[in-house]
């Protein structure tokens, strides 16, 4: 798959939640060759150093020519891709990593994600709609205000502090609706911070259903060649696997978090 080198100029860049940026840039030959799941590599300002490392963030969705991406302001990274405006540009490398696997068939498509971990779902919901798989999404977040839940299909949720949907986390939501054996032949796509991705991976190891987990952990160079992005895989040749190019997507039972 060829990498791409843009120079992407900003459409809009909304708040969609407190802190929450959904930017929308015009970047015509990563939107036409990315697929759900692969990510951007991002340098916010290409005419300072500072900061001096490409930030990774998964393409969020496309239409056409643009690329969406859906950000969390963390630092100084996010807070000057925070601080874009319509016609500013931003440097991207991409499309990077290995998108999810739709290969197989796939009665039910479910999508379990923690907080930003969202971000990869609109496009990977687009891709499973036109494969015709019966889709059910599961978000959780810390309260009814964190809820993103554009451009997915058959949203239930889970909140921290009860205000929408399941008192509890979207863990628990899984199991609940596993249990309501409402979801024939199901594969589990999910993102999230690593203590719920281990917690999914638990469940379906238990109740062995297919499942891929995209990461997104700290990353550098995001091609393969600083070796900082590792991942303990459970069998295989090598003792780890890069993030970066092996990844962001893992087979659950591929890697040890
Ligand atoms: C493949 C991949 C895809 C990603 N996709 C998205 C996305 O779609 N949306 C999004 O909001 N973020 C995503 N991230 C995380 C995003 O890259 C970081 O939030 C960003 O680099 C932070 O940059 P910064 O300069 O603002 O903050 P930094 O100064 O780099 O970090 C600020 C604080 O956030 C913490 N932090 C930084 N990166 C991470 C991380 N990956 N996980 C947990 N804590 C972190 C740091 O430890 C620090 O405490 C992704 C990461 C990877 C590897
Ligand atoms: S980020 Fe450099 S090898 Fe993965």
């Amino acid at each position: 798959m060829t990498m791409r080198h843009e120079l992407a100029r900003v459409i809009t860049s909304r708040e969609v939640a407190r802190g929450i940026i959904r930017l929308a840039v015009r970047s015509p030959l990563i939107a036409a060759t990315a697929l759900p799941g692969q990510f951007v590599n991002v340098r916010v300002d290409h005419r300072s150093l500072y900061p001096l490392l490409r930030r990774p963030f998964s393409v969020s969705r496309t239409d056409g020519e643009v690329c969406e991406l859906l950000f969390n302001v963390v630092g100084p990274g996010t807070e000057r891709l925070a601080a874009k405006r319509a016609d500013d540009t931003i440097d991207m490398i991409g499309p990077l990593g290995k998108p999810f696997c739709l290969d197989h068939e796939i009665g039910t498509a479910v999508i379990v994600a923690g907080g930003l971990g969202v971000a990869p779902f609109p496009f990977l919901t687009a891709a499973l709609e036109k494969k015709g798989a019966r889709i059910l999404t599961l978000l959780g977040a810390r309260t009814r205000a964190m809820v993103i839940r554009d451009h997915l299909t058959d949203v239930r949720v889970a909140t921290d502090d009860g205000s929408e949907g399941l008192k509890g986390t979207v863990v628990d939501l899984l199991e609940r609706t596993l249990s309501g054996g409402q979801t024939p032949n199901p594969k589990i796509f999910g993102c999230g911070p690593t203590p719920m991705l281990r917690a999914l991976s638990a469940v379906a190891a238990a109740r062995d259903i297919p499942c891929e987990l995209s990461l997104e952990g700290s990353m550098a160079c995001g091609v393969g060649l600083c070796q900082g992005c590792p991942v303990e895989r459970t069998a295989g040749g090598r003792k780890y696997a890069l993030v970066c190019t092996d990844g962001p997507t893992f087979e659950s039972t591929e890697i040890t978090l």
